[in-house]
């Protein structure tokens, strides 16, 4: 049999055994090393060509070398094919398959509703503030107007820090957010209207009413000539916005060092809308928290004449709005960290 013939053959015999491995890898990786593996039939008939003469080396070695190229291009590309389609089948998916639902975060209850707070003030033209949560005894006690070793100091338990600060003063965790009335007022002018949203803590042992670390958020507005009846209606206008209900607010006279006169603050009860039931103790009024016009030594520790100007302000906590418009019962649910009380809204 001539080389040429032999050639035919095995291309032939290759042909055939690649339609008969077409859908297996397996195979077509045995039949490319049989046919085309250094031992095979073709790699031995190569092997030849340099002991042919000058012209059949020519004229036969073009054509095998070709032929070979051939061959090796076909089963590539079957074996290719095969690759690619079973990285596919791999990746199959079932787009008819119901979906894994993805959990989604959403806002606290309390960020919620400090969110809402500020909403309701920022549409009224106030403005928000803040102020330290780590303050020193000057913002948080004396510049309001309660001195060391003054009896009310005991109204507000608090957290010392064992270490001072650079400055030598004594640290604390805020009692209230109203530490930032003095810092704010150093740096502006009235007239001027703000809340504070913040947090703040207390040395006490916690109850359904009581918690170390809590929500407040403070109010002060302050201009020449600002006085309750602005604040009354401030309030009312806040309250009734923010419980979308109609609110009537109350003022009792009540002590704070930093205010002259004092109140203590309560709006009409939600739940009987002032009838009297077992929520308000059968009074008709919930009471709110403290509030009142701006003491003048307020004004003169943050270096405004005495008696020129005049302002309200007020401290409430913002738990305890969420328990009233969200009906929680126990102010230690918020810091629980109990998905189901999370969930829930
Ligand atoms: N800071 C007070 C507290 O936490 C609440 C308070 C009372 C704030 C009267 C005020 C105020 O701004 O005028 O107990």
């Amino acid at each position: 049999m001539s080389n040429k013939s032999i050639l035919n053959k095995i291309k032939i015999e290759f042909e055939e055994g690649l339609d008969k491995s077409e859908k297996n890898l397996e195979k077509l990786e045995k039949l490319k090393i049989a046919f085309l593996g250094r031992k095979s039939q073709l790699g031995q008939l190569l092997k030849t060509i340099k002991d042919l003469s000058p012209e059949e080396k020519k004229e036969f070695g073009i054509l095998a070398n070709k032929t070979k190229k051939e061959m090796e291009n076909n089963i590539n590309l079957s074996i290719n094919r095969l690759k690619q389609q079973v990285d596919l089948e791999k990746e199959w998916i079932d787009v008819t398959a119901p979906g894994e639902k993805t959990e989604i975060g959403h806002l606290n209850l309390l960020s919620k509703t400090q969110r809402e707070i500020e909403r309701i003030f920022t549409s009224m033209s106030f403005e928000i503030a803040d102020g330290p949560e780590i303050e020193n005894e000057h913002y948080n006690f004396d510049a309001l107007n309660i001195p060391k070793n003054h009896p009310a100091r005991d109204l507000w338990d608090t957290f010392w820090f064992k270490d001072k600060s650079e400055k030598n003063e004594k640290l604390l965790l805020r009692t209230h957010t109203s530490n930032a009335q003095v810092r704010y007022m150093e740096k502006n002018k009235p007239p001027f209207q703000i809340i504070v949203p913040g947090k703040a803590y207390r040395y006490e042992a916690t109850d359904a009413n009581h918690e170390h670390s809590f929500c407040q958020f403070e109010a002060l507005v302050v201009g020449e000539t600002v006085n309750v009846a602005n604040f009354k209606s401030i309030a009312q206008e806040f309250f009734t916005a923010f419980f979308q209900e109609e609110i009537k607010i109350r003022l009792r006279p009540s002590y704070f060092p930093f205010t002259e006169p004092g109140f203590e603050f309560d709006i009409s009860c939600r739940v009987c809308q002032g009838k009297g039931c077992s929520t308000c103790s059968h009074t008709g009024w919930l009471e709110m928290g403290g509030c009142g016009m701006v003491n003048q030594r307020v004004f003169q520790a943050a270096g405004y004449e005495k008696n020129k100007y005049q302002g309200f302000a007020w401290g409430f906590g913002i738990e305890r709005l969420a328990m009233m418009k969200y009906k929680v019962d126990d102010i230690r649910h918020f810091r629980s960290g109990d998905l189901r009380f999370v969930k829930q809204f």
